[in-house]
């Protein structure tokens, strides 16, 4: 039976894809989106980097760039919400049309260029929040005419510290031209470092956090072991494996195949699914990693988990499916996580690798 939600989010589908997702913002924010209890299912509470969820199913970044609307991804049932890309000045991001959906493909290809409202106003919705319940993450990127782009990540860090329940490093936009250059070693070692430092002066005037840094699926295996162990000497809290990526897989079929931009949804799994192995297998269960890439199911949250995720995220399964799969998916989840004899999320973790 179609619900109200299903109804809109088809209705949705009718228009442009940027003007489709400025609408299902506003409905959310007005309390017109689907209710779901994150903490139904007792056998999905979980734990990522020391953080107590409800449910290991995650808002990826990028639905949410100025943290308008966390509370209504919270109703929704997501385990936690990541808000950002959020960059210190405000920007316009790329000319538009710059979203473009690959229906047939069930997927997208988005080159936004981060554009947000800048740190001051997404600053202030985290303010306006403290206190409330739910693991809130603060995802931060650095502005595409900066001249210190690792001074950048610093600076966001630092402002959203008191009031976000982590922060993500965001490395790996494929739209910001450079930004994935940050992934090579010596780059690296140069923004890790710093926000080590910057990070070390955090903790001892507000309290610990978790760091994550958010990597881009398009890696070899050289550059996955970098990675991984560049996370452990800098101390990093947890991966999360993946952006969208440049690739464009030969079974895609939908005309806007060729659009310049970053590839996320179901023809990205497979992908992302594969670097999340890599960096699995590369930290043996040293650090925590978050699965993203075309979970449009609690199949796919599931195979993503059995493949080393501790938890998961996904954003564009919902232009498909409305905000109303994320119950969808905690169910299915909480069901194979029974039929294969799991007790827990944290029992299932890399039982493909081992
Ligand atoms: C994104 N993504 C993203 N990621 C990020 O770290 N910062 C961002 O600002 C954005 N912006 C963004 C916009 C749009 C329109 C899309 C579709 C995606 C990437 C997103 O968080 C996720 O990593 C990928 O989309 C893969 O997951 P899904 O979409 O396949 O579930």
């Amino acid at each position: 039976m179609s619900t109200i939600h299903d109804l809109a989010t088809r209705a949705l589908r009718l228009i442009d894809p940027e003007t489709a997702h400025h609408f299902a913002l506003l409905g959310l924010r007005a309390g017109l989106g689907p209710r779901a209890r994150a903490d139904k299912y007792p056998r999905l509470r979980t734990t990522l980097a020391g953080l107590d969820l409800p449910n290991p199913i995650g808002m990826a970044a990028g639905f949410d760039k100025n943290c308008e609307a966390p509370d209504a991804l919270f109703a929704a049932g997501f385990g936690f919400v990541e808000c950002g890309t959020v960059t210190p000045r405000a920007q316009a991001g790329n000319p538009k049309p710059r979203i473009f959906r690959l229906s047939e493909d069930r997927s997208v290809i988005n080159r936004l260029g981060f554009n947000n409202k800048g740190l001051d106003g997404f600053v202030d919705c985290l303010s306006a929040r403290a206190g409330k319940s739910g693991v809130l993450g603060a995802n931060v990127g650095a502005n595409k005419d900066s001249e210190d782009r690792a001074a950048d990540y610093v600076l966001g860090m630092g402002r959203v510290w008191k009031c976000a329940s982590y922060v993500t490093a965001n490395i790996s936009s494929p739209n910001t031209p450079g930004l994935r250059g940050l992934q090579e070693r010596g780059a690296l070692e140069d923004l890790l470092g710093r926000l080590r430092e910057g990070r070390a002066q955090l903790e001892a005037a507000h309290g610990r956090r978790p760091l994550f840094l958010k990597v881009a699926p398009d890696l070899d295996e050289t550059a996955v072991r970098d990675i991984a162990e560049l996370a452990l000497t800098y101390s990093l809290d947890a991966l999360i494996v993946s952006n969208t990526t440049l690739q464009r897989p030969d079974h895609l079929t939908s005309d806007n195949r060729e659009e310049a931009g970053g590839l996320s949804g179901q023809a990205l799994f497979q992908i992302s699914t594969h670097t999340l192995r890599l960096f699995a297998q590369a930290l043996g269960g040293r650090l925590p990693l978050i699965g993203v890439g075309g979970v449009a199911s609690g199949l796919n949250a599931f195979a993503k988990i059995k493949s080393g995720a501790s938890a998961v995220q996904l954003y564009s399964a919902l232009v498909y499916e409305g905000p109303g799969l994320v119950a969808r998916i905690l169910d299915d989840l909480d069901g194979l996580l029974a039929a294969e004899g799991f007790d827990s999320v944290a029992e299932a973790v890399g039982a493909e690798l081992r």
